[in-house]
């Protein structure tokens, strides 16, 4: 189990314990997180589940893969150093306490 905080656009917090082996956007389709869209589904296609890293937590996730690297230039908000499409985190004890923005836009 991890408890990860989206932060809304207009910085309302919504807090989930997110089961551990699932993605940061499955947790926010199944807690009614608009923000994320996820249209591809988790298949790396679409980057309309593209959210911003607290600072603080990059360095507790993995790096991005290649694929990650690529779609992340398909963002629609722009893509910050800081910026991770969230269908690639997948929560474990070691996530706990992950914050990540939600950005303005997915289209
Ligand atoms: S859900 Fe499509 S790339 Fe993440």
């Amino acid at each position: 189990m991890a408890k990860v905080t989206y932060v809304r656009p207009d910085g309302e917090q919504v807090i989930v314990e997110v089961t551990e082996g699932t993605s940061v956007m499955q947790a926010a389709l199944a807690n009614d997180i608009s923000e994320i869209v996820a249209e591809c589904g988790g298949t790396l296609a679409c980057a309309t589940c593209h959210v911003y890293v607290d600072p603080d937590d990059l360095g507790r996730l993995s790096t991005p893969s290649t694929d990650e690297e690529e779609m992340l230039d398909y963002t629609a908000s722009p893509r910050q150093p800081n910026s991770r499409l969230s269908c690639q985190i997948t929560a474990g004890p070691e996530l706990d306490g992950l914050v990540v923005r939600l950005p303005p836009t997915q289209y």
